[in-house]
């Protein structure tokens, strides 16, 4: 799988320049709420505490940022790393109220961060979007702390036969309800397309492991419908 860095950034950049008004709404829809559940598993997996360093990429509206600040008391600091201004801004006006959090305006293969800063490295639905997955998880692995985790949640492949025929058909119709909230099918034939091209869950964890992280592992969640994949600096 392999995209010209430019053109990938350029339509994903466009996608969510449709979406961002409508984006959480969208998501509940889309995944019949199951998107809060999948965030509410990866936050207790990931467990952070008081007075940790996160970094939240691919941050859209923030819904990470805010469970893990909730989770610490709000005494965690978590910096939002996210290059498309739109999605950004709605975030940072949802959660101007959280002083814990920071806003960067960039991108996962290019951190502009010291490296060996962070103790979690969060990307939740964020890393089919990357153009470069290999630079994205070095830079993810550079910037961790030694005995620092990276986390990931992301779409996956369903294991149950049965239930991927009932996910597929499912997923023809989203484009169209895409059309009617927020008026165009083009991003959610790309998120469609997208989820379709990713990784499965074991290439998914080689890639991890290739670019450095140690004692990489998985958890299916809806059966394989997104996945969480874990693993350490060393
Ligand atoms: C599906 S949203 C996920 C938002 C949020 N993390 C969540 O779980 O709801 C994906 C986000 O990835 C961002 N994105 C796209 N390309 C990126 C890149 N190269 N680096 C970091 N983020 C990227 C998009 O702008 C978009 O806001």
């Amino acid at each position: 799988m392999s995209f010209l860095y430019d053109d990938k950034s350029k339509l994903v950049n466009k996608v969510f320049n449709h979406v961002y008004e409508n984006y959480d709404l969208m998501n509940d829809i889309m995944s019949l709420g199951s998107h809060r559940i999948w965030k509410k598993n990866l936050i207790s997996w990931i467990a952070p505490k008081r007075y940790d360093k996160i970094i939240d990429v691919a941050s859209g509206t923030g819904d990470i940022a805010k469970l893990c600040s909730a989770e610490t008391n709000n005494e965690s600091k978590i910096t939002c790393v996210e290059p498309n201004s739109k999605m950004l801004s709605i975030g940072k006006n949802k959660l101007s109220h959280l002083n814990n959090l920071t806003w960067v305006l960039s991108n996962a293969e290019s951190l502009p961060f010291k490296k060996n800063t962070f103790d979690f490295y969060v990307i939740s639905f964020g890393i089919r979007n990357v153009s470069n997955i290999n630079k994205s998880l070095k830079e993810a692995h550079r910037v961790l702390k030694p005995g620092g985790r990276f986390f990931c949640l992301e779409f996956s492949k369903v294991e149950n036969e049965i239930l991927n025929k009932i996910y597929k058909q499912y997923s023809k119709i989203i484009p169209s309800i895409g059309k009617i909230i927020v008026g165009n099918r083009m991003p959610y034939k790309y998120l469609i397309e997208s989820i379709d091209k990713f990784y499965d869950q074991r290439d998914l964890l080689k890639k991890i492991e290739k670019n450095g992280f140690s004692h990489v592992e998985y958890r299916n969640l809806t059966n394989g419908v997104a996945a969480i994949h874990t693993g350490w600096k060393i």
